[in-house]
Order: C-alpha cells, then structure tokens, then sequence
C-alpha cells in the first residue's frame, strides 16, 4: 500500500505537501510574468503629473482608500452607477493599487471629471455642506498645508525604476511644478483624473 506509507510518515508527507503547494503555485504564477496583457496599459494612459502624484499620497496618508474602493466590477448595477467598469490596463502604474475593498463612501475609481474642482473642494472643507446626510469626515488642514516639492523627484525616481515611465524632463521640472501648490489643490488635481484613460 504506497498510500499508507505516506500517511504514516509524517516527514514525506511534509515534503510531498509542501512540493504539490509549491508546483500549484508555480503554475499559477509564472505565467503571469510573461503575459503581457497583464501589464500592458491601456491605450491613453499617463503615469500621474507630479502634482496629482503628491495629491495620490495625500490620498494614501488620510486613509481616503480605506473608506473608497477605486474598482468598478463588471455590474449592472455598478456600471450604471459608476461609468465603465475598471481595467487591469488603467492601473498599471499605479503602486500600490488603492483598490480598497470597503466601501463606506461611493467608489471612486471614475470620479475624474464628475465633479467640479469647486464642488470637491467644498465636500472635502465639510462634506455636510453639499451632501447634508454625508458621514465622511471633514479635511480642512488640506487647505492650509502647502506642499514644497522636496521630495516629488525622488519619488517620481522610485516610480521609474520599477516601470512607470517618467521622462527626465518629468522627474527634472517636478519639484518647480509642486512648489507652492496646496493640498488640497493637489487631491482634487488627483481626483479628477482618476479613471479618464477610459471614456464614457
Ligand atoms: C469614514 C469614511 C470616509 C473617509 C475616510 C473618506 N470618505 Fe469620502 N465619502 C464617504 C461617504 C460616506 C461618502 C458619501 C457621502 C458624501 O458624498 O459625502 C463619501 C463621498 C465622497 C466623494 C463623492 C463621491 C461621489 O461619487 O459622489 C468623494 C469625491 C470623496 N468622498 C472623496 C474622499 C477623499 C478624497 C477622502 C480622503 C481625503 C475621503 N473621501 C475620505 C466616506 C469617507
């Protein structure tokens, strides 16, 4: 009985669970190295401009991510509320993604361009101001921070060394196009561009 060996020795057993995880996840994982519509993004699609690239981790380090998805599913319901559903291709230079997977507010991932830089800018100072029923919680430090651009170049640098493709003009005017520039002015620039490789 070959089976029964295996059964009663927990050392090979060990080995043989450990190889048929491993060759499992193989399979399932190197393939997507080299397919490259798993990386290739869609036709349209920028790597963020400096600014947008601070408002992203303005984004990242007031938690808007852990209230707001930025993935519309392949619904009827979401598509019809939201606009086309997302893409792999829309996020390939995204790192990290900022997928989310909960959603006390509504998704954000088509947002760009749905509202005014005005309407966000009034929902962000208070979110009761323009949505009376709204729990989201109220920003108004973004209107006094004023960000300098020290470090925007050497993200942008980081960006590029796993991919995104930043020319050296980009990553060279990046501390000059950030200078001075709000917070908040710098999220909403974020905002609206979220989701408009792909058109309605
Ligand atoms: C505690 C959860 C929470 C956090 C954190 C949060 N939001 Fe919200 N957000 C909501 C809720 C709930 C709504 C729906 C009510 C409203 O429009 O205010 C909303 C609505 C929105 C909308 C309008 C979306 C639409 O389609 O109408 C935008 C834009 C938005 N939030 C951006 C942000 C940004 C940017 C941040 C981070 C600075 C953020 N939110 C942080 C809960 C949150």
């Amino acid at each position: 009985m070959q089976h029964e060996k295996v059964e009663k020795n927990l050392g090979l057993m060990t080995v043989l669970i450990v190889l048929a995880i491993s060759f499992g996840g193989l399979v399932e994982i190197v393939p997507l190295f080299f397919i490259k519509d798993t990386t290739e993004p869609v036709p349209g699609l920028k790597p963020y401009a400096a600014v947008e690239l601070e408002g992203r981790d303005i984004y990242i380090r007031e938690g808007c991510n852990v209230c707001h998805t930025q993935m519309v599913r392949p619904l009827r319901a979401e598509v019809e509320r939201y606009g086309p559903y997302s893409q792999a291709g829309e996020f390939v230079y995204d790192h990290p993604f900022l997928w989310g997977s909960k959603r006390t507010g509504p998704d954000l991932h088509r947002v760009g361009g749905r509202y005014s830089d005005e309407w966000h800018k009034a929902h962000l100072w208070n979110p009761r101001d323009v949505v009376p029923e709204s729990n989201m919680p109220a920003f108004p430090w973004l209107f006094e921070n004023i960000l300098t651009g020290e470090k925007t170049a050497d993200k942008m640098r980081a960006l590029r060394a796993v991919g995104v493709p930043y020319t050296d003009e980009d990553i060279a005017g990046a501390k000059e196009a950030v200078n001075g520039v709000s917070e908040i002015d710098a999220l909403v620039a974020y905002l609206q561009g979220l989701g408009t490789a792909i058109k309605r």
